[in-house]
């Protein structure tokens, strides 16, 4: 069996708190709950400097915006204001989130499908960078702009579907673009059309380019037309390498899962070229002129704009959760399931039918004497019989006892909090924004 495929990736110092500080972590979850997530801003410091190298690297224009439904934290949307980045939303909670974290209102970018009348008033007032997903999402706007009588016109991006996006729901489709500048032109009094945006679902460092080249030949077409184009924004998806190893897939065939439980895909948990790195790629992407993105940018003095969440989030938190018993599983001669504090719901990937394959770690103050390996799958606490964290059994080394903890490594990025629910009556779990760096580890309740 070649379960260390599976082994997560782990961040030196979140390994060290995990071995070396097993009475902190229970301390926290005695006063604070099970599950607790702890999320680390510095990592996610660290992410946004990464990023900001490689377009500096470029010499290209940029604004980085953090895409805020990655992760609810109040941390990470202050490291953004002392970053003097931006913030992408969409909705009105994350918009006054992102100002109450002091993120000004231009650094605020507003994407998401046909928007609500309060979210497009507050960015109106605000100053923030819309970008619009339809035509009629357009001359919505265009009309609420002048009922409003603004001074400024606001500043707006189109949203296109690029042509590897064919059957996604959002954004312009090419045919519709014409209308969509003629209208900007005619309402330009209250409407700045600054430039285009798209975020594609997926990995791929060349559709991302290539998306990246489709949106500066459509700000060539609207200069032509007299509209001041500047910008583009090329939207997230930069992958993060949860697992060293490039046979994970090929190791799952040695895999049992309980109940037999079989899921139709998984995250690319291994990724050679992730993060700033898949960045550094995507402006490499050349045309077919042979001109690269980073080129291109720099040549029309063109902004590049990015929305990164998953990146930012690469190593900048991990969810606990104790163990309230384990039992075995009939039917099998040595698979056990442990119940732990907690529900799946706070670990989402399970939301989307498939599994969080990178092996949780069991943190147990007591070693056990005998040498053994225990196969074993994790449950939640809820009275759903689908309420797996782990349909996987995890070989670990220790027989999971009452309080001791299962650490899922990596979870800031969506895993940790976007499916949480209060199923049970049960409080959403709090989070701890803790500091590694420096002798002392210092701590503060994240209160989202
Ligand atoms: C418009 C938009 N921007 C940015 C993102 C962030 O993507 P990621 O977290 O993969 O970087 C998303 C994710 O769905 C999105 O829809």
């Amino acid at each position: 069996m070649k379960q260390a495929s599976l082994n997560a990736v782990c961040h030196p110092q979140i390994q060290s708190l995990l071995r070396s500080n097993k009475a902190k972590l229970q301390e926290w979850i005695n006063g604070l709950g099970s599950p607790l997530h702890l999320v680390f801003p510095e990592m996610f410091q660290q992410n946004i400097v990464s990023f900001k190298q490689v377009l500096e690297r470029h010499q290209v224009d940029y604004q980085l915006l953090f895409a805020k439904k990655a992760n609810k934290a109040r941390c990470f949307a202050a490291v953004c204001a002392q970053e003097n980045i931006g913030i992408d939303v969409a909705s009105v909670a994350e918009f006054e989130l992102a100002l109450a974290a002091g993120v000004s209102g231009a650094d605020i970018g507003v994407s998401g499908p046909h928007k609500s009348e309060p979210l497009l008033r507050l960015a109106m007032a605000h100053n923030a960078l819309i970008a619009i997903d339809s035509v009629n999402e357009l001359s919505d706007l265009a009309c609420l702009a002048a009922g409003a009588g603004q001074a400024q016109p606001v500043r707006i991006l189109l949203r296109i579907r690029p042509q590897s996006q064919k059957k996604s729901r959002f954004g312009l489709a090419g045919s519709e673009l014409e209308q969509a500048l003629a209208f900007c032109l005619e309402w330009r009094r209250h409407i700045q059309l600054l430039g285009f945006s798209c975020h594609l679902s997926g990995y791929c460092t060349r559709q991302r380019g290539q998306a990246g080249h489709q949106l500066i030949d459509y700000i060539e077409q609207a200069r032509q037309l007299g509209l001041g184009c500047d910008r583009i924004n090329i939207g997230g998806g930069f992958a993060v390498s949860y697992l060293d190893s490039p046979d994970w897939r090929q190791s799952l065939d040695y895999e049992a899962f309980h109940a037999d439980k079989a899921f139709g895909g998984f995250y690319p948990y291994h990724n050679p070229v992730a993060g700033a790195d898949a960045l550094h790629q995507v402006l490499l992407e050349e045309n077919e002129q042979q001109l690269s993105l980073g080129r291109r940018l720099r040549e029309l003095s063109l902004t590049v704009l990015l929305e990164p969440g998953r990146a930012l989030l690469d190593q900048a938190g991990i969810s606990l959760f104790s163990v309230q018993g384990c039992k075995p599983v009939s039917g099998t001669s040595d698979c056990h399931i442990a119940t732990v504090s907690g529900m799946s719901f706070s670990l989402s990937e399970q939301w989307f039918n498939t599994e969080y394959l990178p092996s949780p770690l069991l943190i147990s103050e007591q070693k056990d004497e005998e040498d053994a390996l225990y196969k074993v799958a994790v449950a939640g606490n809820s009275c759903l019989d689908d309420d797996m964290l782990s349909w996987r059994f995890i070989a670990f080394e220790q027989y999971p006892k009452k309080q001791d903890v299962i650490a899922y490594i990596n979870t800031a990025g969506y895993q940790m909090d976007s499916n949480e629910s209060a199923f049970h009556s049960t409080e959403p779990p709090r989070k701890v924004a803790v500091m590694l760096t420096g002798d002392v580890i210092t701590w503060q309740l994240d209160n989202q």
